[in-house]
Order: C-alpha cells, then structure tokens, then sequence
C-alpha cells in the first residue's frame, strides 16, 4: 500500500523501518470503533455543510460495508499498512473512490486515534464491570451460605480472633464493590471527546465537535485541543484501576492457595478448577489462583510502562504515544481472563467448616475475649490484658486452651474469674457479641450481606 502520506517524500520508507513504525498488528483491535468514530465525522461534515449529503450517504455505506467485511472475515487487514486508521480510509478509498478522500477532511489521526482509545476503553470497562458484578454475585452467594461458619481470623497469618467464613469472604466484596465505582469514576472523567482537536490546533472548519461527541455518546467535548490530542491520563485511572483490581484478585488468589493447602484445608477447589501434577499422583494444584496471583505483574508492568512513556512528552502528539496500545490491550484482556476464570472457581468452590471451627479452636483466639470478661467485672484493660496474658503463657506451656483450663486455675490469677467466663469465650458467643457496625456479629454480617445485594439489583 503507498502511504497517503507519500507525497512529500521522494524515497520509499526503509522495510525495516516500515514494519517497526506500523501499529497494525495491534490497533486493528480498534476497527469497530475506528470506524463509529468516522461514521459520525462524516454525519458531521455533512450536517455542517462541508461535505455533501451525497459524499456522506457513500462514506458511511462504504465504512458500514468494511465493518460487515472485517466482521465476517471477508477483508483481512493488510499488514503492510500502517496502522488501523490508515487501513480503513484506504480500503474506503479503493471501494469508493475519491469521495474517501474526504473522509479526513477537519480531522488527524492525532484525534482520531485519541477517540478510538477512549471509544475502546468505553466498551472494554464495561464488560470488565459486569464480570466483576458476577464475581461479586458468587461471593455473595458463598458468604451468604457460610455467614455462621467459624475460622480464626488472622492478624500476621497468626490466629487472632474468630470470625465467619461469611464476614471474611463479604471483605471482598467490599473491594470489588470499590473497584466498581473506581471504573465508573474514571470513565465519567474519560467521556469526553477529543475529536474536532485535529492535529493539535483544532480546525479553519465550521465543524460541530458537540454534535459529533453526541453521536458517539460522550458527554461533552475536551476543551483544549493540544490536551485532547496529548492526553492518555484516562488510559493510566484506568490501568491502575484495573491493576487494583488485579491486587484485590491475587490477595485473594493466596488465600484460596493457603485455605486448599493440607496445612489450612479450609476449603476444596472443585476438579474443573484445579490441575494435576505430571509426576505425584496425590496432587491437586491450585493453578488458576497462581496464575491470576502471577499475572497481577504483567498489569503493573503496564501501568508503569504507560506512565514511563508519557513522562517525557512534551505536547502534543508523539509517536512514542503508540506505545500505550499494547500495554492497555494487554491489561484489558488479562483483567478479563482472571475474572472469567475467579467467578466460577468461587461458585465451585467447597468450604469444609469443621476445618475451620477446629483451627478456631486453637491457638487462644479468645483471649481478647477473656480480657473483656474482666474488664465487664470492673478492671481496666490494660490489667486485664496483662492477666490473660499470663494465663495464655501458663496454658501454652502446660498443655491447656482457655476453654478447658480448671476454674481453680483461673481463680489464681484473679479472684474476678467464674464459672461464667467458659460461655463468655466460647467461639460462638465471641462472634454473637461482635454487635460493633461491620463487625462480624450476625446482624452486621446481615447487614453487609443485604447492601451487597442491593448494590448488585441496582446495577
Ligand atoms: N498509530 C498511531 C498511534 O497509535 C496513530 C496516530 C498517528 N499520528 C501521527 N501523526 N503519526 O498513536
């Protein structure tokens, strides 16, 4: 294909240089939206009187034609273009003449290529919405069944006080209820368009940028031109907003790793989930959690490259800004793989409570509980605390938990202790009289367990 550009230049592009300079290997990704966004650039041209009705009418059929061919696999993209935008106005050119030629008229790939990002991204942060909807529908639906299992919860990866599988399990949901709103915040920011920008410094065109960021469904318009073609702030809120959420799926990924190990063996990941080795029989590996737990980097990485190519920049456009493509494309389709994956490996998942209730029962995780006892008998805490601290010490090295230790024990350290205090630490009484909001009391549980369901009606 000869660059539309070619006309300056008296020698042809170096084959190396050529195919190191192209971008279509990759923003072909974009046609869809390449081509929404000159749909409505020709509507606009021709509502604006700078085109004809007629030249729209055949713009817009050619570029509906080239969606329907891509589509179908009747055009394949020519690699040898130079990049998505650049493809498609040739293929209009060669289908419909030169009336394709002017397509581009009051426009530059510079706010082109900004709208197909935004267009693209617009679409992308949907979807990933609504998986992390179904994620947090299977979390819900867990810790709706396990809200009155116990486990010890941790402080350290050390056992400090017990709680329910149900509260933990909701401690998720609050993040991907969080990395929800965090999407919708930085597309209400991102939703404005940059077309009409042109080059860097708008147009001499009596051109509607309001009416043509209709069409596409923005907004509004960027105001400043040099911003609206030098700006990729959207795509990095949105990295690091997918890049939180890969933090909150590999938190979440080494605990579903620890809770299947023999050593926890809190739970049980069903065989559609889970993979074997190729050498130990016994083996059940939880890989689809490792690898979400793994690909957490490579989002990170984006984000830092993408922050790393912008920092030098001086305005407007340069071409290093090329460079954000595939790193956003990656981040975008690894976010998705991890949560279509983290869904079901949620809903198959297999809690075993008896596990958990006997890890509760270990390792004093009433003690805070044995000190409140005494505190209600009328000492301060911090005594309190030093008391049982003893206690928990006289226990560890002679074999007892709080629960089994003789009254006449008790009564040595303090004369404050009675027969009472077993059923003031047992596990259940311990998360009944969490009544603290958000606590891990039944009725906070409830109450967490009814917002998340709300959350998820009004989506
Ligand atoms: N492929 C380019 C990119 O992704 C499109 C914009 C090119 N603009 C230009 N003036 N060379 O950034």
């Amino acid at each position: 294909m000869e660059k539309l550009w070619a006309g300056r230049f008296k020698k042809a592009l170096d084959k190396e240089a050529d195919d190191f300079n192209s971008s279509i290997h990759f923003d072909s990704k974009m046609y869809a939206q390449d081509i929404k966004g000159s749909i409505a650039h020709a509507t606009m041209l021709s509502v604006q009187g700078i085109i004809t009705d007629e030249d729209c009418k055949k713009i817009v059929s050619g570029l509906e034609g080239i969606l329907c061919d891509i589509e179908s696999g009747k055009l394949k993209f020519d690699m040898e273009a130079e990049d998505i935008h650049m493809f498609i106005e040739q293929v209009l050119t060669e289908r419909i003449g030169d009336t394709g030629k002017k397509l581009h008229t009051a426009r530059s790939r510079n706010d082109q290529v900004a709208v197909d990002i935004r267009l693209y991204l617009k679409d992308e942060t949907k979807e990933i919405e609504e998986l992390i909807y179904d994620l947090i529908g299977a979390v819900y639906e867990k810790a709706k069944e396990y809200k009155d299992a116990i486990m010890p919860g941790y402080t350290h990866l050390q056992r400090a006080q017990p709680v329910t599988f149900g509260h933990h399990l909701l401690a998720y949901a609050m993040m991907f209820k969080r990395d929800v709103e965090r999407l919708e915040d930085a597309v209400s920011r991102m939703n404005y368009s940059p077309l009409g920008s042109c080059a860097l410094a708008g147009t001499t065109y009596n051109t509607d940028r309001e009416y043509e960021a209709g069409l596409l469904g923005f907004k509004g318009i960027t105001q400043n031109s040099i911003d609206g073609v030098s700006d990729r702030d959207f795509c990095i809120e949105l990295m690091s907003a997918y890049s939180i959420i890969m933090m909150h799926l590999s938190r979440f990924s080494e605990e579903i790793i620890l809770w299947s190990s023999w050593e926890f063996k809190f739970i049980e990941l069903d065989d559609s989930f889970t993979t074997g080795s190729s050498i130990m029989p016994q083996k059940k590996n939880p890989d689809m959690a490792e690898l979400v737990r793994g690909k957490t980097g490579r989002v990170y990485g984006n984000l830092m490259a993408v922050l790393t190519v912008l920092k030098g920049l001086p305005l407007a456009y340069n071409k290093d800004m090329q460079e954000d493509k595939e790193a956003i494309f990656d981040s975008v389709e690894t976010v998705k793989k991890c949560l279509r994956v983290f869904s079901p490996l949620i809903e198959t998942m297999k809690p075993l409570p008896e596990n958990m209730y006997k890890a509760a029962q270990n390792g004093f995780i009433n003690a805070t509980d044995l000190a409140d006892y005494l505190v209600k008998k009328g000492i301060a805490f911090r005594a309190a605390y030093k008391i049982v601290g003893e206690i928990v010490a006289y226990c560890g090295e002679n074999g007892y938990v709080l629960d089994d230790l003789p009254i006449e024990i008790y009564k040595k350290h303090s004369d404050l202790f009675d027969g009472d205090l077993y059923e003031e630490i047992s596990l259940e009484s311990c998360v009944k009289k969490r009544v603290s909001a958000g606590g891990t009391g039944p009725e906070s549980v409830q109450c967490q367990l009814e917002n998340v369901k709300k959350f998820l009606k009004n989506k």
